[in-house]
């Protein structure tokens, strides 16, 4: 989590920096930091608590003026949000760092530096680096040097960068187990934690890779060591993406901007990789049609969102691919000692690819004799896509908006993929299959259809602006969906909002159901329907107000105190996906009457990069 720039330019950079801090925001908005060198060689720092909006009046009052500097948006770890916490840290007068990650040795490392009389004046880990670079660049007067020979003693996962006044227009960066990419400009350098911080100012970047170290200066000169200290080449690619993903166009919240452009990518996911009865299993890389015809278990892991598309998942390919599937969150598959049966593939899934938890379970599965790790993401050159042995982009988009929602439905689109790529290998009738390719092409347009019903969506947040508590119920591979619009609920709204699969209701949750409770059903046409709709008849008996998401081919109908908002006719196994779309703009339309942060909801960040 938070996020970093850095610029060696040919003009002042603050406005840059600026920007690409603005446009890291999703990483973490708890306080916000920029240092910048003077012309005449003077380190000088502006920081402020809160988001950047906060620096920004700060640095309109007081201007920090040089052509080289770093910037940082955080996420709080150690320490609470406050200024003195904020980033850059210094040590003395002459040298700052930014930080993002967690050093896991800190307290160790501050009690030696104590006793070498180093005064620390921030709570955060990050400070210790400050004092341990300053003094080796004592002994070594060499910024590159220094920085390499300190990150030998910091354990964790970290991404960092370092300015001295006695080198001027020089930064050096480090990354393990964070991310950071250098820009490449026209004779300027640029680092950030994200290309999208450095969209304004190019499109070419090389992604760092871990253990390297990397050394910018005048004249847009890169110079990146790999963990020894060897030179490196480190590839030059060009950004996919368009810039306007970081504007919010018409749209008053990227949420919302987000949520409408699921019909474009939802299509952009499908786009050339769908045969006219199947998907083509070469989209998940050259090797995928020999790997996949030997899985024979799938271990799904994931967080967050991500792990919501995961469980879906599971449902389809149980059912059409004939494949096991277990599905775990991964904070906690990484930690257990996992069994793993012959020719399982391990499949990971995130929007960014840089998920710590996540990142950390596929390098513990790669010690544990999987046949493969498949990535499903949606960030080009991430660390999840560089270290898999196939992967699957999502081609969502960058997506801003803290709670996630195009990134899930174009998972939950990829993942159909494998289902059917998987489902062709292990026999799946040839009938079904077509009808699932159909089904899926026609999906952009249903998903259009749905958001045509943003208005009566909008009519029904009211009955939730009040409430303190949410009840959402769905069955079988709607259960996760209606996990997901919990966790949209709370995340935004502040509801606190659980989830049951609507068979559970009885053991428990129906005790908790009164008039202050609204429960949240999803009622799609499928094999379960009649058993949901008994499950909703028990939450009437006891005074609960329904909202019924249905086909409009069920004969649900409205009556008092059940809401019943009808949705396009779908097939079964893909409306999951079309059911997410009303629970995201309900979340939505509830925040906007609540006035939360849509897009960035307290306490939380957009890319978890810290354990
Ligand atoms: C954070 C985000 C969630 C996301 C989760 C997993 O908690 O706020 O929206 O689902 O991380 O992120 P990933 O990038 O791995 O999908």
């Amino acid at each position: 989590m938070c996020g970093i720039v850095g610029a060696v330019a040919q003009r002042k950079v603050q406005g840059i920096l600026l920007e690409g801090l603005k446009r890291l925001e999703y990483r973490g908005y708890d306080s916000a930091g920029m240092a910048v060198l003077s012309p005449q060689g003077a380190l000088q720092r502006c920081r402020a608590a809160g988001k950047v909006a906060a620096l920004e009046a700060r640095l309109e009052e007081a201007p920090l003026a040089g052509q080289s500097g770093i910037a940082h948006t955080r996420w709080a770890t150690h320490g609470r949000p406050s200024e003195a916490n904020a980033h850059p840290h210094q040590s003395g007068e002459r040298l700052a760092v930014v930080h993002n990650g967690i050093i896991e040795n800190h307290e160790q490392l501050r009690r030696e530096l104590e006793a070498a009389g180093y005064v620390f004046t921030s709570e955060t880990d990050t400070e210790v680096i400050a004092h341990l670079v300053a003094r080796e660049y004592r002994d070594a007067g060499d910024l590159r040097g220094a920085v390499q020979a300190v990150l030998a003693r910091l354990d964790g996962a970290y991404a960092l960068a370092v300015i001295h006044a006695d080198e001027p227009g020089v930064i050096v960066g480090a990354r393990k187990g964070s991310p950071l990419v250098v820009g490449v400009g026209i004779d300027e350098a640029f680092l950030g934690s994200d290309p999208l911080a450095l969209l304004q100012v190019t499109d070419r970047f090389s992604y760092l890779q871990e253990g390297d170290v990397v050394r910018l200066s005048a004249a847009g000169r890169v110079e990146v060591f790999d963990a020894a200290g060897a030179p490196v080449t480190r590839e030059v690619q060009t950004f996919e993406h368009g810039d306007g993903a970081a504007s919010k166009g018409d749209y008053r919240h990227f949420m919302l901007k987000e949520i409408h452009e699921q019909p474009a990518v939802i299509a952009a996911a499908l786009e050339g990789r769908l045969g006219e009865r199947s998907a083509l299993v070469e989209s998940f890389g050259p090797d995928a049609e020999a790997l996949f015809a030997r899985v024979r278990q799938i271990h799904i892991v994931a967080c967050g969102t991500s792990y919501h598309a995961g469980m879906v998942a599971r449902y389809w390919l149980e059912r059409y691919a004939g494949v096991p599937v277990q599905v775990e969150v991964a904070s906690e598959y990484r930690y257990r000692q996992v069994v793993v049966p012959e020719d399982t593939l391990f499949v990971t899934l995130s929007q960014s690819g840089e998920t710590a938890d996540t990142l950390a379970a596929l390098r513990y599965a790669r010690e544990r004799g999987y046949l493969a790790s498949l990535a499903i993401c949606n960030v080009p050159g991430s660390s999840l896509v560089r270290e898999s042995d196939l992967t699957l982009m999502t081609q969502a988009g960058p997506e801003i908006g803290v709670a996630s929602t195009k990134a899930f439905t174009t998972q939950l689109t990829a993942l159909m993929l494998l289902t059917l790529a998987l489902g062709r290998i292990n026999g799946l009738d040839e009938g079904v299959q077509v009808e699932l390719v159909t089904a899926l092409r026609a999906l952009p347009g249903l998903v259009a259809r749905v958001l045509e019903l943003d208005g009566e969506i909008e009519a029904l947040s009211a009955a939730f602006a009040e409430k303190h508590h949410a009840l959402f119920l769905g069955r079988g591979a709607h259960y996760p969906i209606a996990l997901e619009g919990a966790l949209k609920l709370k995340e935004i709204s502040y509801i606190h909002a659980e989830a049951y699969p609507a068979g559970e209701l009885k053991h428990g949750p129906l005790a908790l159901v009164d008039s202050e409770m609204p429960v949240i059903s999803v009622a799609p046409n499928d094999e379960l329907l009649d058993k949901l709709k008994s499950n909703l008849q028990e939450v009437r008996a006891r005074g609960g107000e329904l909202f019924v998401f249905a086909d409009e081919q069920v004969g649900l109908e409205e009556e008092a105190g059940i809401h019943v908002l009808r949705l396009p006719h779908v097939h079964e196994a893909l409306a999951p996906i079309l059911y997410t779309l009303p629970l995201q703009l309900l979340s939505y339309h509830v925040a906007v009457l609540k006035g939360t942060d849509v897009d960035q909801p307290r306490n939380l960040a957009k890319s978890v990069t810290v354990e």
